[in-house]
């Protein structure tokens, strides 16, 4: 668990038993009105899962070494998550590209309104590095949608800088933001 110096901000991994609570902050995630230009999966397409999705997904997400999630929690409150994927050298990532080294991709960051500007997306990018460096990674990455301003803004200030490499996926043109890890 890391602790924000700043506030009752705690990160946390989520736990195995906590599917239902992946699935709200899905729901809500794709709801947002930046959804298009923030996730490749639609509000529609997610809501659309039978249990069983989101039960496998949960398992994983809390348990496995190349896939965790994480949980702002405020006040008792979550506010905010974020992902991580580790995909072996030679995979397909989610775009079908080969990953040339083993990496790890933070993805499906979403902060509640009401947690934004609070810290909140610091802490689980903070979290999901040093998840990513236990496992003996030197670099964590993202990609980017190039309207996404605000959150390029927050990846910045976490130490995320343009690796200089884009691509245009599903939901339009993206760039590639990494960040070394200590
Ligand atoms: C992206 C997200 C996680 C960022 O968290 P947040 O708490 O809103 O981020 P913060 O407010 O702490 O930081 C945003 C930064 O961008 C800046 N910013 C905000 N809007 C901006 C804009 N339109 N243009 C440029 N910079 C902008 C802010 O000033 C801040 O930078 P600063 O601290 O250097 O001033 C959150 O807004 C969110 O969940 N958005 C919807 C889903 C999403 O876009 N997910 C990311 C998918 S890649």
């Amino acid at each position: 668990m890391t602790d924000s110096p700043e506030s009752s901000l705690t990160v946390r991994r989520i736990r195995a038993d906590e599917w239902e609570l992946v699935r709200s902050l899905r729901l809500a995630a794709t709801a947002d009105p930046d959804a298009g230009i923030a996730f490749l999966e639609t509000h529609e397409s997610a809501s659309a899962h039978p249990e069983e999705f989101w039960v496998t997904r949960t398992e994983d997400a809390a348990l496995s070494e190349t896939v965790a999630q994480f949980l702002a929690v405020s006040d008792g409150d979550v506010v905010g998550t974020a992902s991580v994927l580790v995909r072996a050298t030679g995979q397909r990532d989610h775009l079908g590209r080969i990953v040339d080294d083993r990496r790890a991709d933070v993805v499906g960051v979403y902060v509640d309104p009401a947690g934004r500007g609070t810290g909140a997306i610091d802490a689980l990018l903070a979290a999901a590095g040093a998840w990513v460096a236990t496992l003996g990674l030197r670099e964590i990455h993202l990609d980017v949608h190039r309207d996404n301003l605000r959150a390029q803004g927050a990846y910045r200030r976490a130490g995320f800088a343009p690796t200089g490499e884009t691509l245009t996926g599903p939901i339009g043109p993206e760039l590639v933001m990494a960040k070394r890890l200590a």
